[in-house]
């Protein structure tokens, strides 16, 4: 059974050893044992260990918990962005040129792509990812992506509610249908979750209310994507349904934000589809301020937020949601694991998995203040360097 030890760390992230939000320790060490946390504690008394590596006392961190990522699909929509930039709204509609792309491509072209977001990501610190399907939209094309996403990560999500396609347009009670019954049948195998976009212009709240519960009969989690383009009742919906998490929430009602803080659901906020689809960014003070748990992802997708680092979502987090630094990491990390409901990541706490990011720099605070920079010096996945 072999020992590695890091050592020499400046400032350590726990986020649960001490009072503070980050559970923070200075001249701190880890003791990393079958891809565990096995001992944290003073640098000065670490144990041995068959491994050590000084990080010179450089700021370390519990690797970034995304809970929310679009990765299966083909194609790009670099020109959707580039008219948005030019004054067009964004409206969602652009799923379908996706689900096109998606349709067509092969299995390899679309398990390269998923393989290189992951390592884009993880490169990024990025430790844990969610995965969605909800660009193939028929039978065989959401099984597929979700067998595909399987092989990338633990957390995938059914999302085979992302819009109606074309195909089904004017019988959309029929998808739904489709995707209680044969869809969902070929996808729960593969899915950990389910998840739809209840939103005007894609699932409204009897539909979506049906196809969660269908999810939840065959033991499926539940999430959703609410509240995004405008105020509606996808949140509420979250919170009766006793989703994990409820996801974008950029339109809020106070009778939303009440039902949040009264829940165990957590609201993730996906502050690169704001920025890449010119919008208001979520007021994320509004739900710290009333007691919501609050996440950050970064909705990877083609559409609406081509971005895989956490770093990037933190920085925004902070500057246009008015997130302090701390706030915004732990929400980043022990947030998304608890959008997950996880325990085990998210936290460097003894049990945890030794999921590590050694930074470019003495303090977490270099996340936010040094935007666009690459911080990430090392990443520690299961106990193993990268
Ligand atoms: O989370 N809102 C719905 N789904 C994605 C956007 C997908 C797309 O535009 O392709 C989102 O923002
Ligand atoms: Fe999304």
């Amino acid at each position: 059974m072999s020992t590695l030890l890091v050592d020499n760390i400046g400032e350590l992230v726990t986020n649960g050893i001490g009072a503070d939000l980050l559970g923070i320790r200075r001249t701190a060490a880890v003791l990393v044992e079958e891809g565990q946390v096995a001992w944290v504690g003073p640098s000065a008394y670490a144990p041995a260990a068959d491994r050590r590596i000084d990080v010179g006392g450089a700021a370390v961190l519990p690797g970034f918990v995304d809970s929310h990522a679009h990765l299966v699909f083909a194609g790009d929509r670099a020109a959707e962005f580039a008219a948005r930039m030019a004054g067009e709204p964004y409206t969602g509609g652009g799923i379908r040129t996706t689900v096109g792309a998606t349709r067509a491509a092969t299995d390899g072209e679309l398990r390269a792509n998923v393989r290189r977001l992951r390592g884009e990501a993880l490169r990024q610190g990025t430790t844990t990812m969610e995965i969605k399907s909800g660009y193939g939209l028929s039978v065989a094309d959401e099984a597929r992506s979700l067998r595909i996403a399987a092989e990338s990560s633990s957390e995938t999500t059914f999302l085979g509610a992302h819009v109606v396609p074309a195909e089904y347009a004017d019988r959309p009670d029929d998808y739904v249908g489709l995707v209680c019954g044969p869809m969902l049948a070929a996808a729960a195998p593969h899915a950990k979750w389910i998840d739809v976009f209840c939103e005007r212009g894609a699932f409204d709240v009897d539909h979506a209310r049906a196809i969660l519960a269908c999810g939840q009969a065959v033991g499926l989690g539940v999430r959703l994507h609410a509240n995004q383009l405008g105020p509606g009742p996808g949140v509420r919906l979250g919170v009766e349904l006793g989703a994990a998490s409820v996801d974008h929430c950029t339109y809020l009602s106070d009778a939303d934000v009440d039902a949040l803080a009264h829940s165990t659901t957590v609201a993730t906020l996906l502050p690169g589809a704001e920025f890449s689809t010119r919008s208001p960014y979520p007021d994320a003070r509004r739900l710290l301020d009333a007691g919501v748990t609050v996440a950050l992802a970064t909705d990877c997708n083609p559409g609406s937020s081509y971005t895989s680092s956490m770093p990037f979502c933190i920085a925004l987090a902070v500057r246009e949601m008015r997130m302090t630094p701390a706030e915004a990491v732990w929400a980043a990390t022990a947030g998304g694991a608890r959008a997950l409901r996880r325990d085990d990541v998210g936290v460097l706490t003894p049990g945890a998995r030794a999921d590590l990011v050694v930074l470019d720099a003495p303090s977490y605070l270099h996340l936010a203040y040094r935007p666009g920079v690459p911080l990430i010096r090392q990443v520690i996945r299961n106990g193993v360097p990268q």
